[in-house]
């Protein structure tokens, strides 16, 4: 059989700016400011801190490694990458499918969320929201654009439609092109340019000074203050941790098989140690200084003291698309500086939406040997069916279960099992050699036990927290309302079959390749 040349990447920086692409999303600007705020402000960065050095890095550079390794026996998926780390086990493959159904499930949700951004952009462009000035107007046209109700902005979904087939269509695009011709050209574009765009709104937020004499206190430092000044009593709540957590494996896209992807396309020689670790670093400039000093600075010099804790309890959306569009009304300049915001946001979207797409694509690839071009039509094909239940039942509680299950219970189980299997099935001594072949740099010492020992503990108390303290509640559907029961279970029941359908797939595969062999 002729092995067809596998893609690679065409520089360290592509890689790079790929890996940090992916990492600097959505979740950088919209989630984080929201997640700090709510979770007793300064003090949540302290377990973030601790989630960051004691299980994001370490899964960075254990993703990175296996990777690396799998992408050297010709697999770029969790499945192949899993079997190829434990040969003698015949089931590990079939944990590894969390690696392609995770990521799959991530999309079907975060390209129609990427989507509005794009309409915004020129919503902000042509103005079409420029003459309304109260929240209440504001969260009706977001509702008339996504469907919700019919009203004087939007009498249907059609407009949100357009812009989501047109995200989907650049997302389908650049993957067209493939690893090097298609992300990595693009993210070395995109990734520079939305940080230009986001120091630009930075330095406009930092300068606005007070907008009304007899406020003096509503200003930029006040603003930043409550977001870092620390409720230490948080740290006793355990919801505060598990929030910490959650949001540096979101934002770092660690521990669900993308980046695990993305290192499978380097050469065996190249580091993984220092690279993985300036992506990181990327991110939390984006997330800690860019992100941190946006929206809820912002906010807090429009809407003062009081305000504030319900504009950062109304959540993420309600910020980024309520809250935002109308301080940026305000401004001089409104068509500029919209687009700038949320022209940020639509790059940042596409460049993680591509890395949640490569997994199943590199799967159909690599397991079933069909060409690029076709695996990329395929998946399209099936993700963009999967996308309109993101879109027609956004109302119905449907996006919050795709989140929960993709989004966060997926990530913590996946990076349990890659982390075990890493450290103790693959072996520290190994695994330790495996992280430095090739390396710019050398990681402590201490990261040989961290990743050993610390971040597994750490990610198994996180599991048992939540089975104990959620478990029941989420299978029962507590916090879900009656009416949107019935769609969250079909949620369910059609995420339980992608999984089977995965799992038959890699069954398909490797009894192929079994027969293959004895044949040879
Ligand atoms: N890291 C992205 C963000 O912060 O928006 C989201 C994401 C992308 C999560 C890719 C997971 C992933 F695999």
């Amino acid at each position: 059989m002729s092995k067809k040349l596998r893609d690679s990447w065409g520089s360290r920086l592509g890689i790079i700016m790929a890996v940090a692409g992916s990492a600097v999303g959505l979740g950088n600007f919209l989630r984080f400011p929201v997640q700090a705020a709510n979770n007793g402000g300064g003090a949540f960065m302290i377990p973030y801190f601790i989630a960051l050095l004691l299980v994001g890095i370490p899964l960075m550079w254990v993703e990175w490694s296996i990777g690396r390794y799998g992408g050297g026996f010709g697999h770029s998926s969790a499945p192949g990458v899993f079997n190829s780390l434990w040969k003698k086990n015949r089931f590990i493959k079939y944990f590894g499918v969390i690696g392609i159904f995770g990521p799959l499930v991530i999309m079907i949700y975060y390209t129609y969320i990427e989507s509005w951004t794009l309409a915004y952009s020129f919503f902000s462009l042509s103005q079409k929201y420029s003459g309304i000035l109260d929240q209440a107007s504001m969260q009706s046209f977001l509702r008339g654009f996504q469907g919700l109700e019919k009203n004087q902005y939007f009498t249907s979904i059609a407009p949100a439609y357009t812009f989501f087939l047109i995200t989907f269509i650049i997302n389908i695009v650049v993957l067209n092109y493939g690893i090097r011709g298609g992300i990595e050209r693009f993210c070395r574009i995109a990734v520079p340019t939305l940080f230009i765009f986001g120091i630009i709104l930075l330095i406009r937020v930092f300068t606005f000074g007070v907008l009304d004499p007899s406020k003096m206190d509503w200003n930029v430092f006040n603003g930043l203050g409550y977001l870092w000044n620390p409720d230490f009593s948080q740290l006793l709540n355990a919801k505060v941790w598990l929030a910490a957590t959650g949001q540096i494996f979101f934002t770092l896209s660690v521990g669900i098989g993308v980046i695990l992807t993305y290192a499978s396309y380097l050469k065996k020689g190249d580091d993984v140690a220092l690279s993985g670790l300036t992506a990181v670093s990327m991110n939390e400039i984006a997330e800690v200084v860019l992100g941190a000093s946006i929206i809820i600075p912002a906010a807090f010099i429009f809407f003062g003291p009081v305000a504030i804790g319900d504009v950062a309890a109304s959540g993420a959306f309600n910020l980024g698309f309520v809250t935002m569009p109308l301080i940026i009304g305000q401004m001089p300049l409104p068509e500029v500086f919209g687009f700038l915001w949320f022209g940020l946001l639509f790059l940042a979207g596409v460049t993680s939406s591509v890395s949640l797409a490569q997994p199943a694509i590199a799967f159909l690839e690599d397991e079933f040997n069909i060409s690029r071009k076709k695996s990329v039509a395929m998946f399209g094909a099936v993700t963009f069916l999967l996308c309109n239940a993101a879109i027609f039942f956004l109302g119905k509680g449907v996006v919050d279960e795709l989140d929960f299950w993709g989004g966060t219970f997926c990530l913590v189980l996946f990076a349990t099992i890659e982390v075990i299997l890493f450290g103790w099935i693959f072996g520290i001594n190994k695994a330790w050699e495996e992280v430095h072949h090739g390396a710019d740099m050398r990681i402590p010492g201490i990261y040989k036990y961290i990743i050993k020992y610390v971040t597994p503990i750490f990610l198994l108390v996180v599991l048992g927290a939540w089975f104990f303290q959620e478990w029941l509640p989420i299978i029962r559907m507590d916090n879900v309302s009656l009416a949107n029961r019935p769609y969250v279970m079909a949620t369910r029941a059609g995420l339980c079959l992608i999984f089977l359908l995965l799992a038959i797939m890699v069954k398909i595969a490797w009894g192929k390749r079994k027969k293959g062999k004895k044949t040879l």
